[in-house]
């Protein structure tokens, strides 16, 4: 269509995240690579869901995004800024527009506090809103996420779990992002709860023109929300492009084990062609070559020797493996 291009919101090269592995006297003995040359783009108005096994450094790409925690390296473009090397004042004002909604919502609410207390510190801190500006949108925010005004009141110990969420998702929204990173926003939730959550988060994403980056390893909530999948293994993104594409035909073997373990609808499981075996390495002891080599059933000596640099194939997909299981070369 002219005059409309989807824009890169967010743009991520080669991001690494690397903990120091210390011994029982406090030395440094290694590096933890819990990101490891992560590279990713998503549009504005996208769903990105970022899947993978426990560990596997979804949580670690979201805080770095968001600059929770300083990358080691690499660079995190967003709304036309380098941010990723920004100092943290600086960085603080950029990011605004990024926000990351912890996997645990308690995290994020402090306990002393009553609810419309937390909703209105990002605006003393972030803003020089007049008080009453402040609680009008404190109002407008917890109306939207669909709590009545009398939990301003109320101590998160005194709300629900699901209700928890809802506070988590508006002290987010308070600043008015773009971008919201979500982790695992429906994990501890129960299934009719989930269910009202994912809904709402659809709602909110109209009502606030959101962009989101979705981390869960529920993979059938994954593909119910997302418009992209992004597939970690060990640090890494193994696989990333449509939900669609992914699910009729997984292209990496990490991702085949993964989709053969998701229940099917009425709740039967594929045990057939699930032979993810083992657990992964360490992310501070990786394999020579391909990480996932040791529990491939497709490696070869190469694989073994030689790390995989992701490709493109005709569908737009990105596949970092020497035999991906996707007809025609790379382009
Ligand atoms: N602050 C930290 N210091 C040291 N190691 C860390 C730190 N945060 C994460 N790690 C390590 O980095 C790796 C990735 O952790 P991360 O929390 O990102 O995984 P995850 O994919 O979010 O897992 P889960 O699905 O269980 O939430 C793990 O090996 C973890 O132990
Ligand atoms: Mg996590």
């Amino acid at each position: 269509m002219a005059g409309y291009m989807s824009e890169a919101l967010l743009d991520i090269v080669d991001l690494n995240r690397h903990f120091p592995i210390r011994n029982l006297w406090g030395r440094r003995t290694g590096w933890l690579r819990a990101l490891d040359g992560v590279s990713l783009s998503i549009s504005r108005g996208d769903i990105l869901g970022i899947v993978g096994e426990s560990g596997c450094g979804k949580s670690t790409l979201g805080k770095t995004v968001a600059g929770i925690h300083p990358p080691t390296s690499g660079s995190v473009h967003f709304e036309g800024h380098e941010i990723a090397t920004l100092s943290p004042s600086a960085g603080r004002a950029v990011r605004r527009n990024l926000q990351y909604c912890y996997q645990d919502p308690g995290a994020s609410l402090d306990p002393r506090w009553k609810i419309g207390r937390s909703l209105e510190e990002p605006l003393i801190v972030h803003t020089d809103m007049t008080r009453t500006d402040r609680l009008a949108r404190v109002q407008a925010t917890l109306h939207a996420v669909g709590l009545p005004e009398r939990h301003l009141d109320l101590y998160p110990h005194e709300i629900s779990g699901g209700q928890q969420r809802r506070v988590g998702l508006a002290r987010i929204l308070m600043l008015r992002p773009s971008l919201v990173i979500l982790d695992e926003p429906t994990s501890g939730l129960d299934v009719s709860v989930q269910a009202v959550v994912l809904n709402l988060l659809l709602e909110l994403r109209e009502a606030f023109a959101l962009t989101y980056v979705f981390i869960s390893h529920d993979l059938s909530v994954v593909r119910l929300f997302s418009q992209r999948i992004a597939v970690m293994y060990l640090g890494r993104v193994v696989e990333i492009g449509g939900t669609d594409r992914i699910f009729a035909a997984p292209a990496h073997a990490y991702t085949q084990s993964l989709l053969a373990a998701v229940p099917e609808i009425g709740g039967r499981r594929v045990v057939e062609n699930f032979w993810l075996e083992g657990e992964p390495p360490s992310p501070g002891a990786l394999p020579p070559g391909c990480r996932f080599a040791p529990r491939c059933p497709r490696a070869d000596p190469h694989c073994r020797s030689h790390e995989p640099r992701p490709e493109r194939h005709a569908d737009g997909r990105l596949v970092a493996c020497h035999h991906p299981a996707i007809t025609g070369d790379p382009i």
